[in-house]
């Protein structure tokens, strides 16, 4: 045998071996540390966390004055715990006028008594970090309330300290506002202010002056909010009316189009008060602030398009980590391929999807979807939608237990100034913030006192207490399926593959992750359903449930549904 031959056999030898050990040592070391459950891998803390918006007014009252408080809020953290909440959005609690309902902020280092005090929150942000439980405060960014010292003194002369915090002009003509623009409350976005003789901008209530953003000082003290709450152990901020930040200097008129809204003003595009690229270059400034205290934001971000939204989460992903979808919001009908085009789109998205169907300003979606009939079969099927998806999901209060949206039925009744202005077309938003439904109890458990909102008629058969024995409730199918969310890799990771995409009654679709997938099948129609699934082509043979609603099943590759059934499972090879 040639010697270089030998030599060769003998490296090769010597090599394979060299393999066979390094094969040895990864099964080992493999064998020891099996790939980490998804939730310990890298994600940052908000990817697979579950967000819960609060309405403090209507959650609980703990001093029984009617309405709700930060120690109310404190009372309730083991049911959050334990329903799956990992963060909790509390909409503004600061000092103010109530006429926005907290959105009129005149204070925004303090909490307005009505809630409670700084020790108040100081208790409830330790007793939350105990359980593992996020807060993220409400940041009214785009406007300030009339009573905030900053406006004060910005309308005491022309030529006071803060004139320039916020948009005065004068007016075109005698008796005339500076241009066209219209408040999306209702009327003009000028008011006259006589003691100095010009009008300042109010893209809200005349009560909400908008803030100068090109004034950098204005930009210094908002900043310095942020950091403040981030200091109290605040981990992040949802952005109120961020589209709105800035204006175009040079007030050109808004175009004009056809037909009047609810209040009777002209509808108009709002092409110079809105979206305006220059609330990019604040966002990323504001992010550069929130990493450092490894803090989220959360925008309120009215997009009509996946390239407007992806422009919120930053050409770098160096702006909004969570700019709201509110894409689901506006599909108001049980239609899969109308919400097969949504996950879509959002799937498409540059940065981590969010997931919102319900909220403080927008009927309850037990209401949109409901045929009044199954509607908290409906509200089962709508939560194994928006809670099985890639991405974050963010509750509203009293979604999980089926609440039902009840607006006045007489004017005088009306809280919410826009229902006063727009009534009878626009009833306003009371009819989503009524108190939340403890239990059958007088005021649904949620005071002793009459409460600010009348509580709903259903509290009797809707509620926390009457739900969380009931294993068949609203609630006791978010609490299986939020658990199912925080345990499975696949729900927690995987990819969304949509199957059957042309099925007009059932949506569904596989979350995969690695040799992993779970199959999710909704039956957005009234008729029971029976749909085969080509899971071969996917790498299995069958379903296994892990949740159904009654008596949707899983039969090899064919699932059988109810009417808007749910069934999630597991798939094997
Ligand atoms: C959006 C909030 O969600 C809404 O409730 C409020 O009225 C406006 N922004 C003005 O702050």
């Amino acid at each position: 045998m040639p010697t270089h031959f030998i030599r060769v056999t003998h490296a090769r030898r010597v090599s394979l071996c060299a393999v066979a050990v390094l094969c040895l040592l990864w099964l080992a070391i493999s064998c020891q540390t099996p790939t980490k459950p998804a939730a310990e891998q890298p994600h940052p803390w908000w990817q697979h966390a579950v967000f819960y918006e609060i309405y403090p007014r209507s959650f609980a009252d703990s001093n029984n004055n009617g309405i709700g408080d930060l120690n109310g809020i404190a009372s309730k953290l083991d049911y959050l715990k334990d329903l799956g909440v990992d963060a909790i959005w509390i909409t503004p609690c600061f000092p103010s006028p109530q006429v926005d309902f907290g959105y009129d902020v005149s204070d925004y280092e303090n909490i307005d008594p009505m809630y409670g005090t700084l020790a108040d929150f100081d208790h409830l942000e330790k007793e939350a970090s105990q359980r593992g439980i996020h807060i993220i405060l409400d940041f009214v960014i785009n406007h300030t309330s009339d009573q905030h010292p900053w406006f004060l003194d910005s309308r005491s002369s022309r030529t006071s300290a803060h004139r320039d915090w916020y948009i005065w002009r004068d007016g075109k003509a005698p008796g005339q506002p500076p241009n066209n623009w219209l408040s999306t409350f209702g009327g003009s976005a000028w008011q006259y202010d006589p003691k100095t003789k010009q009008y300042y901008y109010h893209y809200f209530y005349p009560q909400q002056p908008d803030l100068n953003w090109r004034n950098p000082a204005v930009k210094d003290a908002m900043f310095d909010v942020t950091r403040f709450w981030y200091k109290r152990g605040v981990s992040g901020f949802r952005l109120d009316a961020v589209d709105t930040l800035f204006e175009d200097p040079n007030l050109h008129d808004n175009p004009v189009l056809p037909g009047k809204d609810a209040y009777g003003d002209p509808i108009e595009e709002n092409k110079y008060n809105d979206n305006l690229p220059e609330v990019h270059d604040v966002l990323r400034d504001l992010r550069k602030v929130a990493d450092q205290y490894s803090a989220v934001l959360i925008g309120e971000t009215w997009t009509d398009n996946i390239a407007e939204l992806n422009r919120y989460y930053g050409d770098h992903n160096d702006e909004l980590q969570l700019p709201m979808d509110f894409l689901f919001t506006m599909v108001n009908k049980l239609s899969p391929a109308e919400f097969r085009k949504r996950i879509a789109e959002v799937n498409s998205a540059s940065g981590w999807p969010t997931f919102v169907i319900s909220n403080h300003d927008i009927v309850r979606s037990y209401d949109r979807y409901g045929d009044g009939v199954h509607n908290d079969q409906i509200a089962k099927l709508m939560a194994g939608l928006y809670l099985t998806l890639r991405g974050t999901p963010i509750m509203y209060y009293g979604e999980e237990i089926g609440m039902k949206t009840t607006p006045p039925t007489r004017r005088e009744d009306v809280k919410d100034p826009i229902g006063r202005r727009g009534w009878p077309k626009e009833k306003g938003r009371d009819g989503e913030r009524t108190p939340m439904q403890w239990d059958d109890s007088v005021n649904a458990g949620f005071s002793q006192a009459k409460p600010w909102l009348p509580v709903p008629p259903t509290y009797k058969t809707h509620n926390v207490a009457d739900e969380l024995k009931d294993p068949s409730s609203v609630l006791s199918f978010y609490k299986k399926v939020l658990a199912l969310r925080h345990s499975n890799e696949a729900l927690l990771d995987g990819d969304y593959i949509p199957l059957n995409e042309n099925d007009q009654n059932v949506l569904s679709y596989l979350r995969s992750y690695e040799s992993e997938a779970v199959l999710i099948a909704l039956n957005m129609s009234g008729t029971g359903q029976k749909t085969t699934f080509d899971l071969s082509s996917h790498g299995f043979s069958s379903a296994r449930a892990l949740i159904e609603t009654g008596n949707s099943t899983a039969n090899g590759n064919t699932v059988t549904l109810e009417p808007y059934g749910v069934f999630i499972g597991e798939l094997t090879k």
